[in-house]
C-alpha cells in the first residue's frame, strides 16, 4: 500500500484548492493492481468543487475500470490528522464497491499517519439501488 500513498501523496500535490487552501489527494487500486489517482478542484462557483476521491474514481473509470473492480483507496489531507473521506464521497464509493479498503493519511509532519477501515465499516448501512 506504500506505492498507493505515494500515489496519493504526489496527486495532492496538483490539488487546485484555490478558496480553502485544503488540498486532497487520493489513489484508487483497480482488481488488475492499476492506479488511477485524482485530487480536489474548486472554483469560483462554490458549489461546483469536485472531491479528489471521486475525481480518482472518475480516472478510473474514465481508463475502462468497472466500478465494482476498485478495491482500495487511499486520501491524504494535510492536517493534524488524517480523515476518511466525506459523506459524500462515501455514498459514491460505496456504489462501487462497498468492501473496498480506504486508507486515509496525512502529511504535515515528517511521519505520515494513516489509518485504514473497510468502507462498509465507515458506511453501513448503505443507500444502494437494490
Ligand atoms: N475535500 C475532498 O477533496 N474530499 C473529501 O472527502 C473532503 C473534502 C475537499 C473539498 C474542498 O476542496 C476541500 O477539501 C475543503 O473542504
Ligand atoms: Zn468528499
Amino acid at each position: 500500500m506504500d506505492f498507493l500513498i505515494e500515489k496519493a501523496i504526489q496527486a495532492q500535490k496538483q490539488a487546485l484548492a484555490i478558496r480553502s487552501g485544503y488540498k486532497v489527494g487520493a489513489a484508487v487500486l483497480d482488481i488488475r493492481q492499476q492506479v488511477f489517482q485524482g485530487f480536489n478542484i474548486e472554483f469560483c462557483t462554490q458549489t461546483s468543487t469536485i472531491h479528489a476521491e471521486c475525481a480518482a474514481v472518475m480516472n478510473a473509470l474514465l481508463h475502462g475500470t468497472h466500478k465494482p473492480e476498485i478495491i482500495a483507496l487511499v486520501v491524504v489531507v494535510s492536517d493534524k490528522k488524517p480523515w476518511f473521506p466525506c459523506g459524500i464521497c462515501r455514498q459514491v464509493l460505496s456504489e462501487c464497491n462497498n468492501n473496498m479498503k480506504i486508507i486515509a493519511c496525512n502529511n504535515t509532519e515528517e511521519k505520515i499517519e494513516t489509518k485504514t477501515a473497510l468502507l462498509y465499516e465507515i458506511f453501513p448501512d448503505a443507500f444502494t439501488r437494490e
